[in-house]
């Protein structure tokens, strides 16, 4: 007898919105253009109306910090995005001829509904909420910020893996004339590129980011949308995504590609797998130079432990 066992993304037809029916209800809305009829469709409406302001979102107090929150010109003045400049601290002055608008984002490989999805559509399609998370770099530095996003696993249900989907793999765009990094670093393997499993992606932790301390993402830190993944080192938490693919076999990343000994494919933070140069047991606080102990999983253990055997890298 075969059994369907409904996997973690798979979701009952009755509780999926057909895109025409949404983007019909969207429509209605803009010509009817007042409030009362707003109000008689809010319930059916999937996530924010159209001129509804998007930031700050509703923080989400679930997810707490046991640290102070890092100051907002520190998060958006020390960034790593390659396609720009090595020079941390110089990224935000290389970004003004990057162009996010219009931008889109294709959603593509073993799905049942392949999409590409306009900015302005994402960010209004899913619930946007606020959360608070350490964030934890492979360099042994660490913050602590308040992004604005929705759950990977949002998006994953709508576009509908397909039964041998395991892998999501997610890529930058690569714009050689806004991005003045990639001319002078030819050695990387441009675009960026990032993946996952499904099922890490189906964790409730992980997030399409699009604003930081309350507002649209800057471009430095990978406006308009970028990967959110708590529990791994930052070079997994890919910026600026323009295209996001389901497959079967696992996708190469750029850095295990460059330097598989010192970024594993899974990457999750780990104060026992010490990086070649450097020991991963402690972090650096960014800007105080606060050390404090790493945690396992970057302290996401009780989320996330059960995706892995322990032998990950
Ligand atoms: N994404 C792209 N496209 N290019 C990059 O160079 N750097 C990664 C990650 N995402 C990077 C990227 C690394 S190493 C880190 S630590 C984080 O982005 C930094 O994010 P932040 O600048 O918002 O702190």
């Amino acid at each position: 007898m075969l059994v369907k066992v409904a996997r973690g993304w798979e979701i009952p037809e009755r509780e999926a919105t057909p895109e025409h029916l949404y983007r019909d209800r969207r429509k209605l809305l803009r010509t009817m253009g007042f409030a009362g009829m707003g109000a008689l469709l809010a319930d059916a409406l999937p996530a924010a109306t159209e001129d509804a302001p998007l930031y700050p979102a509703k923080r989400n107090t679930k997810y707490t910090l046991d640290r102070p929150l890092t100051p907002e010109p520190v998060a958006t003045g020390y960034n790593n995005f390659y396609e720009f400049t090595l020079d941390k601290q110089q990224v935000r002055f290389r970004v003004d001829k990057f162009k996010i608008d219009p931008w889109t984002v294709k959603v593509k490989g073993l799905v049942n509904n392949p999409k590409t999805y306009d900015i302005d559509d994402l960010v209004r399609r899913f619930p946007l909420e606020e959360r608070l998370y350490r964030f934890r770099c492979v360099e042994a530095w660490a913050m602590a910020v308040p992004w604005t996003g929705f759950e990977m696993s949002a998006l994953i249900r709508e576009v509908d893996p397909k039964p041998d989907a395991k892998y999501m793999r997610m890529v930058t765009a690569y714009r050689p004339r806004e991005m003045p990094g990639i001319i002078s670093q030819p050695h990387y393997d441009w675009p960026y590129e990032e993946a996952m499993t499904i099922d890490e992606a189906m964790n409730e932790l992980a997030l399409f980011g699009t604003g930081l301390y309350g507002k649209p993402l800057p471009k430095q830190n990978g406006a308009p949308v970028r990967a959110i993944i708590p529990w791994k080192y930052g070079l997994k938490n890919i910026k600026s995504i323009v295209e996001i693919e389901f497959t079967k076999k696992r996708p190469p990343t750029l850095w295990n590609k460059a330097v598989p000994g010192e970024y594993g494919w899974y990457s999750n933070v780990n104060p026992e797998r010490p990086h070649p140069r450097w020991s991963q047991a402690q972090e650096r606080m960014i800007p105080t130079g606060e050390i404090r102990p790493t945690y396992m999983y970057n302290g996401y253990e009780a989320f996330v432990a059960e995706l892995y055997t322990g032998d990950e890298y």
